[in-house]
């Protein structure tokens, strides 16, 4: 069984990877901790509780990250995931308390605590992880990789050359990418394949349990969005979910073994991520990176995970 603390900013991709952890026998998700990206702090928090209570996982810790980016002001994506963060559906409130500690501190605890080694996914802005490997250094050794939605190679959707996450806290991606931990990233070369098409959300409408009546309405929101002929797609893009389910099966996907950091400066591509595809620089490969996905059995597995709830 694989361990995991979910770094996330739930957002509609952030509930399908959380959806997809809880699912999946195969993974233990031993904490939740959310960061302020695609909405506020408030309300990214709050949607992880809420997602967590309709799901029946109350059991599961959560705690809430650090307030802004490190050296940013936040940027949220309401135009993407409406005024909630997770508009679309109607999900209940939470009923279970959020821990009485900070998202780092959760962290810290989790990893204690855990004899193995823990996986920490992020699908949000990694303000809370680069916060955490600043505080307690000594700690980075029981996290055996990170597995990243974020970043691309070549390709942007919130400036030309910069993905959003990275976009919203570049100095944290920065101190990430070079912690010396192995990295899994999915960039927007592949998360721009994982898209779910209208017949697949309407299969989804057909699935029988609260649990997937709510994704049904949260995808349809997150889909016209989407829809918009600028990006070309024939579906939405479901991004964050790549992580959980490279770790579930990473035969899916076809990766390449690269160094990745980020640039900081610059007028026009703060927040690009530089992906050495050609060994160029001869900097260690720090990342392995996603770069194609078999699409279909990634949708089977949404559908059959969301039709394990009742
Ligand atoms: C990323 O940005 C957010 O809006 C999504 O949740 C995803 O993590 C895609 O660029
Ligand atoms: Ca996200």
């Amino acid at each position: 069984m694989k361990k995991i603390i979910l770094d996330c900013d739930p957002g509609h991709d952030d509930a399908i990877a959380l959806m997809l952890a809880l699912a999946n026998p195969e993974i233990d998700l031993l904490a939740v901790t959310t960061s302020a990206g695609n909405q506020t702090p408030e309300k990214t928090l709050n949607n992880a509780m809420r997602l967590l209570t309709l799901m029946h996982h109350q059991e599961i810790p959560v705690a809430g990250g650090n307030r802004t980016p490190l050296l940013k002001p936040l940027e949220t994506a309401g135009n993407v995931h409406g005024k909630s963060g997770l508009d679309g559906a109607e999900l209940p409130d939470p009923d279970f308390a959020v821990q009485d500690m900070t998202a780092i501190e959760l962290i810290a605890k989790t990893l204690r605590e855990s004899i193995d080694p823990v996986t920490l996914v992020v699908t949000g802005p990694m303000t809370n992880a680069a916060l955490f490997l600043r505080v307690y250094p000594e700690l980075k050794a029981k996290i055996d990789r990170i597995v990243y939605m974020g970043g691309a190679m070549g390709l942007g959707n919130w400036t030309p050359s910069v993905e959003f996450n990275i976009y919203v806290d570049p100095e944290a991606a920065k101190i990430v990418m070079n912690a010396g931990i192995p990295l899994t990233m999915a960039p927007l070369n592949v998360t721009h394949k994982a898209q779910i098409l209208k017949p697949e959300i309407e299969a989804i409408g057909q699935i029988d349990n609260p649990v997937a009546h709510a994704f049904y309405g949260l995808l349809n929101f997150f889909e016209l969005y989407h829809e918009n002929p600028k990006w070309g797609f024939q579906g939405a893009p479901l991004h964050d979910p790549c992580t959980i389910a490279w770790l579930l099966h990473p035969e899916m996907f076809k990766s390449d073994l690269m160094n990745v950091d980020v640039e900081t400066q610059g007028e026009l591509v703060r927040g690009e991520t530089v992906c050495d595809y050609y060994e160029l620089t001869g900097k260690p490969k720090n990342t392995d990176v996603l770069l194609d996905i078999d699409r279909p059995a990634f949708i089977q597995l949404i559908m059959d995970s969301l039709k394990t709830f009742n």
